[in-house]
């Protein structure tokens, strides 16, 4: 995986069909995603459940681009391992999931995956300043974690800090939650370059209508790059 700010969209799969992932990856990467975003939920540190490291490990025949595996859990330490043996390439924690984002960040790089931090509305920037060196990807929540389809929380202003913060680190900064062709253009102007999308890539679609998949890809694409 080699590091540039371009426009990534990572469909996120939590709004595909939970009884045919692997064609729903195939399909959204057929169709021009970047990225495919992985929404991991515990029912403890978000109020819903979704996919452990076997159903990840799944997934990882069918992914042919990257991996971005969002960690909604906590502790997160114990489970870096199961995490990095279903091959995550990107394994992102909450800074607010436990005292130790530091030692987390060193443990997924020494598993070998680049390591993302995540940050929730309520999270100031500030809270990653002293981890940026530890870092491959800042994860910028814009709804509060747990569900798809959820209204857009404007993170403009920590986006922007956050883009200065790192200044010429190596760093991606992902947006996640609510992006659609209206909000991604805000996020990439005050400095994103990896937007996250679930129901604004997978409504009206299926893998039988990929094509629908496509077309939302390029909506948001086109509307972030301005071209
Ligand atoms: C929210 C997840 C997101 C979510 C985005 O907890 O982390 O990745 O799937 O969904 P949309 O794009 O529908 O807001
Ligand atoms: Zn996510």
């Amino acid at each position: 995986m080699s590091f540039d700010r371009s426009i990534k969209i990572a469909p996120s799969i939590l709004s595909a069909d939970f009884a045919d992932f692997g064609r729903e990856i195939q399909a959204i990467e057929a169709q021009g995603a970047d990225w495919v975003h992985v929404d991991v939920m515990d029912g403890h540190f978000v109020p819903n459940l979704t996919f452990g490291p076997q159903a990840v490990k799944a997934f990882r025949p069918h992914v042919k681009t990257v991996m971005d595996v969002h960690l909604m859990i906590a502790p997160v330490d114990p489970y870096i391992d199961a995490y990095a043996e279903a091959g995550a390439d990107v394994l992102t924690a909450h800074v607010e999931a436990g005292p130790h984002i530091h030692r987390t960040l060193q443990a997924i790089r020494a598993a070998g995956m680049k390591a993302g931090v995540a940050v929730n509305p309520g999270t100031p920037a500030e809270a990653v300043a002293h981890v940026l060196d530890l870092a491959d990807l800042v994860c910028v929540m814009t709804v509060n974690p747990g569900f798809g389809g959820q209204k857009f929380i404007d993170m403009t202003a920590k986006v922007r800090s956050l883009r200065d913060m790192i200044g010429d680190r190596p760093v991606h900064i992902e947006i996640d939650g609510g992006m659609d062709p209206t909000t991604a253009p805000l996020m990439v102007a005050a400095g994103a370059d990896v937007l996250v999308a679930g129901s604004a890539v997978f409504r009206g679609g299926s893998v039988d209508t990929a094509e629908v998949y496509g077309a939302n890809i390029n909506s948001i694409r086109t509307a972030a790059t301005g071209t």
